[in-house]
């Protein structure tokens, strides 16, 4: 048992992050059952883009309803803060009402700032949040601190998927962090097996959130052709987009993204990052998009079953 444990209510404090296109409620109820904690991203489930808010949301709610059917283990939502200063919320109320209706306990909440509002209201529903922000600093760690989350992912820029503007490593963030705040912290960034997990835990962390690792395994929604891909890529093979705060597989459509992305196209005029998390990692169409992953996958050799990469883990930590 440590703090993120009990503050979850689950096994091991091994959380599989919310990727868009890339979490289901097969997946997240695997990881629950092994043991961890799943978090359904955005479009959870999906093939196909939603033709209107009201089919995102109801999406949702299924496979929400999924998860529940399909493990009574806790299971958590990615929520999303407004991600500029509008401070208007990306789908307006809709995912709290959903979170709300369907008595979801966790949440974990992105933003590029704490929003002491957002905050209140879900505290005030008696959900737990777990705030991760996207460019995480000391300073605005401190302040989610302030504002009541109960706990925070600090991202390093190994991370998979977007990675914060101030390219900041895990190795750089994490112990100036758990040196000031008294919040249990989750490491997130590049952590694929039981090493990384330790290093992690030796600098503060009480539990780790893993997106790339979670993509190569048996039960997640990637298609084969992606998964493949991953095992197949070495760490120096992948490439940065300038300015995008992402990197890509070398597959010909990352070839793609990463020239016309490179030479100065507006992200508009490049199809190929734009589709990467549904036609390539989702549906495998290699020539069509991105496949965005931490560095790190050039250290994963197979695919795993959510249990036996959670097994791992558990295996060669003592936390
Ligand atoms: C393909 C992919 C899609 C992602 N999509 C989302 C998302 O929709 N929402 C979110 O909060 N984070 C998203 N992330 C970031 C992850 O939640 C997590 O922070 C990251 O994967 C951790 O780093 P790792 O991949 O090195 O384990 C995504 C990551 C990946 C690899």
């Amino acid at each position: 048992m440590n703090k993120i444990t009990e503050l979850l209510n689950i096994e091991y404090p091994i959380i599989s992050a919310a990727m868009n296109w890339v979490t289901s409620a097969e997946f997240v109820a695997a990881v629950c059952n092994a043991g961890g904690m799943g978090v359904l991203g955005p479009n959870a489930g999906q093939k196909l883009h939603p033709t209107n808010l009201k089919e995102y949301a109801d999406n949702l709610r299924n496979e929400i309803r999924k998860v529940k059917q399909l493990t009574n283990k806790n299971f958590a939502v990615n929520y999303i803060f407004p991600l500029d200063d509008s401070g208007t919320l990306p789908f307006g109320s809709l995912l709290f009402d959903i979170i709300v209706e369907e008595e979801v306990k966790y949440v974990v909440a992105i933003g590029n700032q704490m929003v002491a509002s957002e905050m209140i209201k879900l505290k005030e529903q008696g959900i737990t949040v777990i705030y991760r922000p996207l460019n995480p600093t000391v300073h605005n760690i401190l302040e989610a601190e302030k504002h009541g989350a109960d706990a925070v992912i600090v991202t390093g820029s190994e991370a998979g998927g977007h990675f914060s503007q101030y390219n900041l490593s895990l190795f750089t963030l994490l112990p100036q962090i758990t040196a000031v705040v008294n919040l249990p912290v989750i490491a997130a960034g590049g952590i694929i097996d039981g090493r990384g997990a330790k290093a992690a835990f030796a600098m503060g962390a009480q539990g780790v959130y893993m997106g790339t690792r979670f993509i190569a395994t048996v039960e997640n929604p990637a298609s084969p052709a992606a998964k493949q891909a991953i095992i197949d890529v070495k760490s120096e093979e992948i490439l940065e987009l300038d300015g995008v705060y992402e990197r890509t597989i070398p597959t010909p459509g990352g070839k793609k993204a990463y020239q016309l992305i490179n030479e100065g196209k507006s992200l508009d005029a490049v199809p190929y990052h734009k589709n990467g998390y549904k036609e390539t990692l989702l549906l495998g169409n290699l020539d069509q998009g991105t496949i965005s992953v931490s560095p790190s996958a050039g250290g994963i050799q197979e695919i795993l079953t959510c249990q036996e990469v959670i097994d791992e883990i558990i295996n060669y930590i003592s936390y």
